[in-house]
């Protein structure tokens, strides 16, 4: 839980933040086939080591848990159910991105003339190995910096960024399926929406995230080898 103030504050801040995006998002078809290719300037924009650092997320199981203590208390003071403060449920619902984890984003690159890009995401504490996760998706430009679309590897969610300029993203995540244990007592898998900023680290980074990147699957290298191959044998 956390004060409502500053995280109102948050919400509002962030959802001004986001209203350019919203609007990118609704013409990303059109720009992504325009056959205008990204300039080399905005393809480097793209590309490097990117740290999280402000933000907040909402997962629709503390919603529900947060509501349903704003209704029970509200039943225990008599107040009327169009009087519990809803705004501060939501406030109260949200998180800080600023947690124990630290999440990084290494796009090694995205391919000027069709959009396409390849990123992985680094997550874990602070001085700990992080756990490596692949995302794929697709970029155009827009007048508000480069509309990037993906999808994560190991989630069911939707990914929005949108790179402003050469060390600022904004990140909208979205994931739908809620999935419990079969005792159904625990959330294995969450329904979110979280809003991120991003900046773009110094690109000596880059030598280590892609250390991470190559030993990601070293156990497996073989079966990651042979399932990359037949990929390629049956899609190109
Ligand atoms: C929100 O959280 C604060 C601090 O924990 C608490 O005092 C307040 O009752 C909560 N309100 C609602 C509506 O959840
Ligand atoms: C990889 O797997 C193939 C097929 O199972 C096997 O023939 C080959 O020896 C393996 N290579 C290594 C290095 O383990």
């Amino acid at each position: 839980m956390m004060a409502r103030g500053p995280a109102l504050a948050a919400i509002l801040l962030l959802f001004a933040a986001a209203a350019p995006l919203a609007s990118a998002q609704s013409q990303f078809l059109p720009l992504l086939f325009s056959g205008d290719a990204l300039t080399a300037e905005q393809a480097a924009q793209v590309a490097g080591v990117w740290e999280q650092v402000d933000g907040f997320r909402m997962d629709g199981s503390v919603l529900d848990d947060t509501l349903r203590q704003a209704a029970k208390a509200a039943a225990a003071a008599d107040i009327s159910a169009e009087d519990v403060d809803f705004e501060a449920v939501l406030a109260n619902a949200t998180s800080p991105a600023t947690g124990p984890l630290s999440f990084k984003l290494f796009i090694p690159a995205i391919y000027p003339s069709t959009g396409a890009f390849g990123a992985y995401y680094l997550i874990g504490k602070p001085g700990e190995k992080p756990a490596v996760t692949r995302m794929l998706g697709m970029g155009a430009s827009t007048n508000d910096g480069v509309l990037l679309v993906g999808t994560k590897d190991e989630d069911t969610g939707m990914w929005y960024g949108l790179v402003k300029d050469d060390d600022t993203m904004v990140v909208l995540y979205m994931e739908g399926l809620e999935a419990w244990d079969k005792d159904h007592k625990k959330v294995v898998d969450n329904q979110v929406v979280a809003q991120y900023q991003y900046r773009k680290l110094p690109s000596e980074e880059i030598k280590d995230a892609l250390a991470l990147v190559v030993a990601k699957d070293a156990l497996e290298a073989n079966e990651s080898q042979q399932i990359a191959a037949a990929d390629r044998k049956e899609h190109s």
